[in-house]
């Protein structure tokens, strides 16, 4: 069972300044809410509450202001500070105290999921003993990720970040599980041209020893990016057209941890005393009454 996620919240933001300046690429809002959230929801989904979050040098701050700690959550968070970007596998290097003995996930802090039946998939992702498990989706734009090819028996028989040239339309998604080597195996890798280390690198080396399983978000499925500043209205319509439409909220934590009952109905109300009078207490106020 993984029990530990870790969600990588760092980078600069660069294609998003001058909005990120001042402010966190993933506390920039998602329609209603933090995008921190939504991976932190997801995690939270997946039964997953020992959570690290790497954020930058100097913004610790800012993250502590909206989640202090996990406790009226009912999970826990940990931070650490990332002197600067050195790319994804340094997550499992600056999270080896975090790690432990343990298998562990990843998830990128600007990655967002939807569907139904999601939640089912990422628990039984959970239920990873050794390899490492990549998620999939089809894109249209497959050279804008790390990409995967898949043989008729669903084997991952290639995996490259960024391809120039076509060979397969399906996108590795920004979550990650892992077993303990990912810690060994990310200390192993070298900087590739770009000068950071790549998870593709990494994924390839539990390839290599047959220990890479993907599973797939299919068309029912979304995900979606929030790389730039279109892409932030794009998920912000999506959010707000479903929010809008069932009444129901995407990735509210409280309401994730109430039905699971990791929280009661006093935890809810100090949440609602943290954030004051607004939409989202509003919503808190329902799930209790
Ligand atoms: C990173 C990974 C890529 C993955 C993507 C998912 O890309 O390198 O393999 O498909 O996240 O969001 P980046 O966001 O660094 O461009």
């Amino acid at each position: 069972m993984i029990k530990k996620g870790i969600i990588l919240s760092g980078g600069m933001g660069t294609r998003m300044s001058p909005l990120t300046k001042a402010v966190n690429k993933q506390l920039l809002p998602i329609y209603d809410k933090p995008l921190i959230f939504y991976p932190l929801s997801i995690l939270m989904l997946a039964n997953i509450r020992d959570i690290l979050i790497i954020v930058n040098k100097g913004q610790l701050g800012q993250y502590k202001k909206i989640i202090p700690n996990g406790k009226n959550l009912g999970i826990k968070i940990n931070y650490i500070e990332q002197s600067s970007p050195r790319g994804l596998p340094d997550a499992f290097i600056l999270g080896e105290n975090f790690i432990k003995k343990d298998n562990v996930s990843l998830i990128l802090g600007d990655n967002f999921f939807y569907g139904q039946n999601l939640t089912q998939k990422l628990v039984n992702c959970t239920k990873l003993k050794r390899g490492a498990k990549v998620l999939l989706h089809k894109v249209s734009k497959p050279e804008l990720y790390g990409v995967a090819k898949v043989n008729n028996s669903n084997k991952i028989m290639k995996i490259i970040e960024k391809p120039k040239k076509y060979f397969s339309d399906l996108a590795i998604t920004g979550l990650y599980f892992f077993d303990n080597k990912v810690v060994d195996y990310s200390k192993e890798l070298k900087p590739s041209k770009r000068g950071e280390l790549e998870i593709t690198d990494l994924l390839n080396k539990y390839k290599k020893n047959k220990k890479l399983s993907a599973d797939y978000i299919g068309r029912g499925g979304a995900w979606l990016d929030t790389g730039s500043i279109e892409d932030f209205y794009k998920t912000s319509s999506f959010v707000s057209a479903i929010e809008n439409r069932q009444g129901f909220k995407i990735a509210c934590l409280e309401e994730i941890s109430f039905l699971k009952r990791w929280i009661g109905k006093k935890e809810i109300r100090d949440q609602i005393k943290f954030y004051g009078k607004c939409e989202y207490s509003k919503y808190l106020e329902k799930i209790i009454s």
